[in-house]
Protein backbone atom coordinates (compact mmCIF):
# COMPACT_ATOMS: atom_id res chain seq x y z
CA UNK A 1 0.00 0.00 0.00
CA UNK A 2 1.44 3.37 -0.93
CA UNK A 3 2.03 5.71 1.66
CA UNK A 4 -0.63 7.99 0.00
CA UNK A 5 -3.34 6.23 1.06
CA UNK A 6 -2.65 4.16 4.41
CA UNK A 7 -4.49 6.75 6.40
CA UNK A 8 -8.40 7.79 7.20
CA UNK A 9 -8.06 11.20 8.47
CA UNK A 10 -4.90 12.54 6.89
CA UNK A 11 -3.42 13.30 3.80
CA UNK A 12 0.17 12.71 2.78
CA UNK A 13 2.36 13.25 0.19
CA UNK A 14 5.80 13.03 -0.52
CA UNK A 15 6.80 15.85 -3.38
CA UNK A 16 10.33 17.84 -3.98
CA UNK A 17 12.03 16.34 -1.01
CA UNK A 18 9.37 17.99 1.18
CA UNK A 19 6.84 16.03 2.73
CA UNK A 20 2.97 17.45 3.51
CA UNK A 21 0.41 16.08 6.06
CA UNK A 22 -3.07 17.79 5.50
CA UNK A 23 -5.54 16.80 8.23
CA UNK A 24 -8.20 15.72 6.48
CA UNK A 25 -11.95 16.03 8.46
CA UNK A 26 -12.64 19.11 7.38
CA UNK A 27 -16.45 18.84 7.99
CA UNK A 28 -15.62 18.91 11.59
CA UNK A 29 -12.96 21.56 11.20
CA UNK A 30 -9.99 19.36 11.19
CA UNK A 31 -11.04 18.59 15.33
CA UNK A 32 -7.99 16.16 16.62
CA UNK A 33 -9.91 12.77 17.73
CA UNK A 34 -7.11 9.87 18.87
CA UNK A 35 -7.28 8.79 15.45
CA UNK A 36 -6.13 11.53 14.00
CA UNK A 37 -3.49 12.23 16.56
CA UNK A 38 -2.33 8.69 15.94
CA UNK A 39 -2.13 9.08 12.23
CA UNK A 40 0.05 12.44 12.41
CA UNK A 41 2.24 10.65 14.92
CA UNK A 42 2.63 7.96 12.39
CA UNK A 43 2.96 9.70 9.34
CA UNK A 44 5.71 11.76 10.93
CA UNK A 45 7.74 8.75 12.36
CA UNK A 46 7.81 6.87 9.14
CA UNK A 47 9.80 9.87 7.90
CA UNK A 48 12.52 10.05 10.37
CA UNK A 49 15.15 8.30 8.96
CA UNK A 50 13.95 8.79 5.05
CA UNK A 51 16.72 10.51 3.74
CA UNK A 52 14.56 11.72 1.00
CA UNK A 53 12.34 14.01 3.31
CA UNK A 54 14.09 17.47 4.04
CA UNK A 55 11.31 18.91 5.37
CA UNK A 56 7.66 18.88 6.95
CA UNK A 57 4.74 20.82 6.02
CA UNK A 58 1.67 20.54 8.55
CA UNK A 59 -1.72 22.47 7.12
CA UNK A 60 -5.60 21.68 7.42
CA UNK A 61 -7.99 20.75 4.72
CA UNK A 62 -10.71 23.68 3.73
CA UNK A 63 -10.28 27.48 3.82
CA UNK A 64 -11.25 27.60 7.45
CA UNK A 65 -9.71 25.83 10.08
CA UNK A 66 -5.87 23.81 10.49
CA UNK A 67 -7.89 22.19 13.47
CA UNK A 68 -10.24 23.73 15.51
CA UNK A 69 -9.45 21.34 18.66
CA UNK A 70 -9.18 17.94 20.02
CA UNK A 71 -12.75 16.36 19.26
CA UNK A 72 -14.95 17.38 21.97
CA UNK A 73 -17.58 15.17 20.99
CA UNK A 74 -15.14 11.99 21.31
CA UNK A 75 -14.17 13.30 24.96
CA UNK A 76 -17.20 14.85 26.53
CA UNK A 77 -17.88 11.55 28.17
CA UNK A 78 -14.03 10.32 29.35
CA UNK A 79 -13.36 9.85 32.89
CA UNK A 80 -10.32 10.39 34.93
CA UNK A 81 -8.55 7.79 33.55
CA UNK A 82 -9.54 8.26 30.13
CA UNK A 83 -9.06 11.92 30.39
CA UNK A 84 -5.33 11.11 31.70
CA UNK A 85 -4.26 8.95 28.89
CA UNK A 86 -5.61 11.17 26.59
CA UNK A 87 -3.23 14.09 27.60
CA UNK A 88 -0.56 11.22 27.94
CA UNK A 89 -0.66 10.29 24.70
CA UNK A 90 -1.69 13.65 23.16
CA UNK A 91 1.93 14.38 24.63
CA UNK A 92 3.61 11.99 22.98
CA UNK A 93 2.52 12.90 19.56
CA UNK A 94 3.52 16.64 19.45
CA UNK A 95 6.95 15.54 21.08
CA UNK A 96 7.45 13.02 17.80
CA UNK A 97 6.86 16.39 15.87
CA UNK A 98 8.91 18.62 18.24
CA UNK A 99 11.82 16.18 18.06
CA UNK A 100 11.33 15.45 14.51
CA UNK A 101 15.11 15.52 12.99
CA UNK A 102 13.67 17.66 9.77
CA UNK A 103 12.16 21.05 9.84
CA UNK A 104 8.36 21.26 10.14
CA UNK A 105 6.47 23.69 9.49
CA UNK A 106 2.65 24.34 10.16
CA UNK A 107 0.97 25.93 7.38
CA UNK A 108 -2.04 27.81 9.68
CA UNK A 109 -5.10 27.64 7.10
CA UNK A 110 -7.58 29.45 9.54
CA UNK A 111 -9.05 28.09 13.28
CA UNK A 112 -6.00 26.92 15.60
CA UNK A 113 -7.94 26.08 18.73
CA UNK A 114 -6.88 24.41 21.60
CA UNK A 115 -5.47 21.15 20.48
CA UNK A 116 -5.01 22.82 17.14
CA UNK A 117 -3.11 25.47 18.43
CA UNK A 118 -0.97 23.49 20.55
CA UNK A 119 -0.44 21.06 17.57
CA UNK A 120 0.97 23.97 15.70
CA UNK A 121 3.20 24.76 18.34
CA UNK A 122 4.68 21.99 18.61
CA UNK A 123 5.63 22.51 15.11
CA UNK A 124 9.47 24.52 14.36
CA UNK A 125 7.52 27.10 12.95
CA UNK A 126 4.12 28.83 12.02
CA UNK A 127 3.42 30.04 8.80
CA UNK A 128 -0.09 32.34 9.34
CA UNK A 129 -2.87 32.76 6.32
CA UNK A 130 -4.34 36.36 7.20
CA UNK A 131 -7.81 34.69 8.30
CA UNK A 132 -6.16 32.17 10.60
CA UNK A 133 -7.39 32.54 14.06
CA UNK A 134 -5.48 31.53 17.57
CA UNK A 135 -6.28 30.71 21.07
CA UNK A 136 -6.77 28.15 23.95
CA UNK A 137 -9.90 28.11 24.57
CA UNK A 138 -10.10 25.12 26.75
CA UNK A 139 -11.32 27.28 30.34
CA UNK A 140 -14.82 28.04 28.48
CA UNK A 141 -14.87 23.79 28.54
CA UNK A 142 -13.96 23.89 32.04
CA UNK A 143 -10.20 22.69 31.21
CA UNK A 144 -6.77 23.48 31.38
CA UNK A 145 -5.30 22.88 27.95
CA UNK A 146 -4.13 19.29 27.93
CA UNK A 147 -1.54 19.05 25.05
CA UNK A 148 0.68 21.02 26.24
CA UNK A 149 -0.45 24.80 25.93
CA UNK A 150 0.46 25.97 29.07
CA UNK A 151 3.82 24.85 28.49
CA UNK A 152 4.40 25.95 24.52
CA UNK A 153 2.35 29.31 24.84
CA UNK A 154 4.39 30.84 27.72
CA UNK A 155 7.68 29.65 25.42
CA UNK A 156 6.31 31.50 22.33
CA UNK A 157 4.87 34.64 23.68
CA UNK A 158 5.96 35.14 27.09
CA UNK A 159 4.60 33.96 30.52
CA UNK A 160 2.15 37.52 31.01
CA UNK A 161 0.54 36.90 27.62
CA UNK A 162 0.38 33.09 27.77
CA UNK A 163 -1.37 33.55 31.39
CA UNK A 164 -4.13 36.23 29.82
CA UNK A 165 -4.92 34.03 26.61
CA UNK A 166 -4.83 30.97 28.55
CA UNK A 167 -6.93 32.58 31.23
CA UNK A 168 -9.41 34.90 29.15
CA UNK A 169 -9.80 32.19 26.14
CA UNK A 170 -9.32 35.28 23.57
CA UNK A 171 -9.24 34.34 20.57
CA UNK A 172 -6.11 35.96 18.42
CA UNK A 173 -6.18 37.34 14.65
CA UNK A 174 -3.44 36.57 12.77
CA UNK A 175 -1.70 39.89 12.94
CA UNK A 176 -1.28 39.85 16.87
CA UNK A 177 -0.29 36.38 16.60
CA UNK A 178 2.36 37.52 14.51
CA UNK A 179 3.54 40.93 16.64
CA UNK A 180 3.50 38.41 19.82
CA UNK A 181 5.78 35.54 17.96
CA UNK A 182 3.48 33.32 17.94
CA UNK A 183 4.29 32.97 14.42
CA UNK A 184 6.36 33.27 12.06
CA UNK A 185 4.98 34.88 9.01
CA UNK A 186 1.41 36.10 8.06
CA UNK A 187 0.69 35.71 4.41
CA UNK A 188 -2.49 35.71 2.14
CA UNK A 189 -3.75 32.43 2.21
CA UNK A 190 -3.24 31.43 -1.32
CA UNK A 191 0.25 32.03 -1.04
CA UNK A 192 0.48 30.16 2.50
CA UNK A 193 2.03 26.65 1.10
CA UNK A 194 4.27 28.87 -1.49
CA UNK A 195 5.84 30.21 1.85
CA UNK A 196 6.34 27.52 3.71
CA UNK A 197 7.78 25.99 0.61
CA UNK A 198 10.27 28.89 0.23
CA UNK A 199 11.46 28.38 3.88
CA UNK A 200 12.23 24.92 3.32
CA UNK A 201 14.03 25.41 0.29
CA UNK A 202 16.47 27.32 1.47
CA UNK A 203 17.06 25.00 4.51
CA UNK A 204 17.67 22.10 2.00
CA UNK A 205 20.81 23.50 0.80
CA UNK A 206 22.11 23.06 4.50
CA UNK A 207 23.73 20.05 5.95
CA UNK A 208 20.76 17.81 7.04
CA UNK A 209 23.09 16.67 10.00
CA UNK A 210 23.42 20.60 11.07
CA UNK A 211 19.77 20.99 10.61
CA UNK A 212 19.16 18.28 12.77
CA UNK A 213 21.32 19.25 15.50
CA UNK A 214 19.71 22.80 15.50
CA UNK A 215 16.73 20.90 16.41
CA UNK A 216 18.21 18.95 19.13
CA UNK A 217 20.18 21.78 20.75
CA UNK A 218 17.39 23.77 20.94
CA UNK A 219 14.85 21.56 22.23
CA UNK A 220 17.57 20.74 25.04
CA UNK A 221 17.01 24.03 26.00
CA UNK A 222 13.35 23.24 26.99
CA UNK A 223 14.11 19.96 28.71
CA UNK A 224 14.21 20.36 32.26
CA UNK A 225 16.60 17.68 32.85
CA UNK A 226 18.84 18.87 30.30
CA UNK A 227 21.67 21.77 30.16
CA UNK A 228 21.02 22.87 26.98
CA UNK A 229 24.42 24.72 26.87
CA UNK A 230 26.42 21.62 27.84
CA UNK A 231 24.14 19.65 25.25
CA UNK A 232 25.15 21.99 22.31
CA UNK A 233 28.61 21.92 23.38
CA UNK A 234 28.77 18.25 22.90
CA UNK A 235 26.81 18.43 19.44
CA UNK A 236 29.14 21.00 18.26
CA UNK A 237 32.04 19.14 18.91
CA UNK A 238 30.79 15.78 17.48
CA UNK A 239 30.47 17.86 14.06
CA UNK A 240 34.28 17.79 13.95
CA UNK A 241 34.23 13.88 12.43
CA UNK A 242 31.90 14.67 10.33
CA UNK A 243 32.18 14.69 6.48
CA UNK A 244 29.53 17.79 5.77
CA UNK A 245 31.85 19.79 8.48
CA UNK A 246 34.61 19.05 6.07
CA UNK A 247 32.91 20.05 3.17
CA UNK A 248 31.04 22.93 4.51
CA UNK A 249 34.51 24.34 5.49
CA UNK A 250 36.31 23.54 2.41
CA UNK A 251 33.50 24.92 -0.07
CA UNK A 252 33.46 28.25 2.41
CA UNK A 253 37.00 28.30 1.53
CA UNK A 254 37.00 28.14 -2.26
CA UNK A 255 34.40 30.03 -2.50
CA UNK A 256 31.71 27.88 -3.70
CA UNK A 257 27.95 26.26 -2.42
CA UNK A 258 28.66 23.48 -0.60
CA UNK A 259 27.50 19.89 -1.28
CA UNK A 260 25.94 18.51 1.99
CA UNK A 261 25.82 14.80 1.82
CA UNK A 262 23.89 14.12 5.24
CA UNK A 263 27.35 11.98 6.78
N1 LIG B 1 -14.52 19.06 18.40
C1 LIG B 1 -15.49 18.41 17.76
N2 LIG B 1 -16.22 18.93 16.77
C2 LIG B 1 -15.93 20.19 16.41
C3 LIG B 1 -14.93 20.95 17.03
C4 LIG B 1 -14.20 20.33 18.07
N3 LIG B 1 -13.19 20.95 18.71
N4 LIG B 1 -14.90 22.17 16.47
C5 LIG B 1 -15.85 22.18 15.51
N5 LIG B 1 -16.48 20.98 15.48
C6 LIG B 1 -17.58 20.56 14.60
C7 LIG B 1 -18.90 21.16 15.02
O1 LIG B 1 -19.48 20.39 16.05
C8 LIG B 1 -19.67 21.07 13.72
O2 LIG B 1 -20.08 19.74 13.52
P1 LIG B 1 -21.61 19.43 13.06
O3 LIG B 1 -21.75 20.17 11.75
O4 LIG B 1 -21.65 17.94 12.91
O5 LIG B 1 -22.48 19.98 14.12
C9 LIG B 1 -18.61 21.38 12.67
O6 LIG B 1 -17.35 21.06 13.28
C10 LIG B 1 -18.57 22.81 12.24
O7 LIG B 1 -18.40 23.63 13.37
P2 LIG B 1 -19.38 24.86 13.76
O8 LIG B 1 -19.27 25.10 15.24
O9 LIG B 1 -20.74 24.61 13.21
O10 LIG B 1 -18.69 26.05 12.95
P3 LIG B 1 -18.78 27.60 13.29
O11 LIG B 1 -18.23 28.30 12.10
O12 LIG B 1 -20.13 27.97 13.76
O13 LIG B 1 -17.78 27.81 14.54
C11 LIG B 1 -15.75 27.51 15.79
C12 LIG B 1 -16.40 27.59 14.40
C13 LIG B 1 -14.27 27.10 15.61
C14 LIG B 1 -15.78 28.90 16.48
C15 LIG B 1 -16.50 26.49 16.66
O14 LIG B 1 -16.60 25.28 15.93
C16 LIG B 1 -15.84 26.16 17.97
O15 LIG B 1 -15.87 26.94 18.90
N6 LIG B 1 -15.19 24.95 18.09
C17 LIG B 1 -14.63 24.48 19.30
C18 LIG B 1 -13.34 25.21 19.63
C19 LIG B 1 -12.77 24.71 20.95
O16 LIG B 1 -13.30 24.93 22.01
N7 LIG B 1 -11.62 24.01 20.86
C20 LIG B 1 -10.93 23.51 22.00
C21 LIG B 1 -11.28 22.11 22.23
S1 LIG B 1 -10.37 21.43 23.59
Amino acid sequence: MSAENMYENILTELKNNIFYITINREVKLNALNIQTLSEIKNAILSIYNNSEVRGVILTGSGKKAFAAGADIAEFADFNVEQGTKLSADGHIVLRAIENCPKPVIAAVNGFALGGGNELAMSCHMRVAAENAKFGQPEVNLGLTPGYAGTQRLPQLIGKGKAFEYLMTADIMDAQTALNLGLVNHVVPADHLIEKCEEILNKIKTKSPLAIASVIRCVNAHYEKRADGNEFEVNEFGNFFGSEDFIEGTKAFMERRPANFKGN
